[in-house]
């Protein structure tokens, strides 16, 4: 059965770490399945997408689209993506389930957590004032409000969480 699950939560909250480790996972089960990872997408596309409402939005857009053609051809596909933005998220909802499940985890950190990790070093920079538009600093993140998974990724390890996941997807059928 093919699916999109799709990770959302702040910068450091974990989604490129639990989606990397649930592709070779699915990989390891002989799956057919793709990463879309935010920050490669961004990459490859460079600055013609900003951080800006209409930038951040067409983005989450455009990744549910690619979801949607990779289910359509037999391919799961996991998005790690901030996405903060609600009704994007929604969208991308509706067009998937017209043929496929559509797993929303909603990787959830406090902030002084995700102010501890700053993988990046981004949080720092934002609280300084030398980055604009940065989520959960000076920017909007819209939690969601019925998400198929919430993982407190602040209070539960890395493992556990993965096994969430994984009995989420066998509960449901959508892997053995
Ligand atoms: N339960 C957990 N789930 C995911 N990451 C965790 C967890 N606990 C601690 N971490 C750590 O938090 C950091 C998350 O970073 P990353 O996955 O790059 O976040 P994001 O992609 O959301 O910005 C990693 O250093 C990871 O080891
Ligand atoms: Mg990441």
């Amino acid at each position: 059965m093919c699916f999109t699950i799709w990770f959302t939560g702040m910068s450091s909250a974990g989604k490129t770490t639990l989606s990397q480790i649930l592709y070779n996972g699915l990989k390891e089960r002989n799956k057919k399945v793709e990463l879309l990872d935010g920050d490669d997408i961004r990459s490859i596309l460079g600055k013609k997408i900003g951080y800006d409402k209409y930038s951040r939005e067409a983005n989450i857009l455009y990744l549910g689209l690619l979801s949607y053609f990779l289910n359509r051809n037999g391919i799961i596909s996991i998005v790690a993506a901030i996405s903060p933005y609600k009704e994007a998220r929604e969208n991308n909802r509706k067009l998937i389930r017209k043929l496929n499940p559509f797993i929303e985890v909603y990787c959830k950190c406090e902030l002084d957590i995700l102010e501890q990790r700053d993988i990046k070093g981004l949080y720092k920079l934002a609280r300084e004032g030398k980055i604009k538009n940065f989520t959960g600093i000076n920017d909007p993140y819209e939690n969601p409000d019925n998400p198929e998974i919430i993982l407190n990724t602040d209070l539960n390890s890395i493992e556990y969480c993965n096994m969430f996941i994984i009995n989420y997807l066998k509960d449901n059928n959508l892997i053995s």
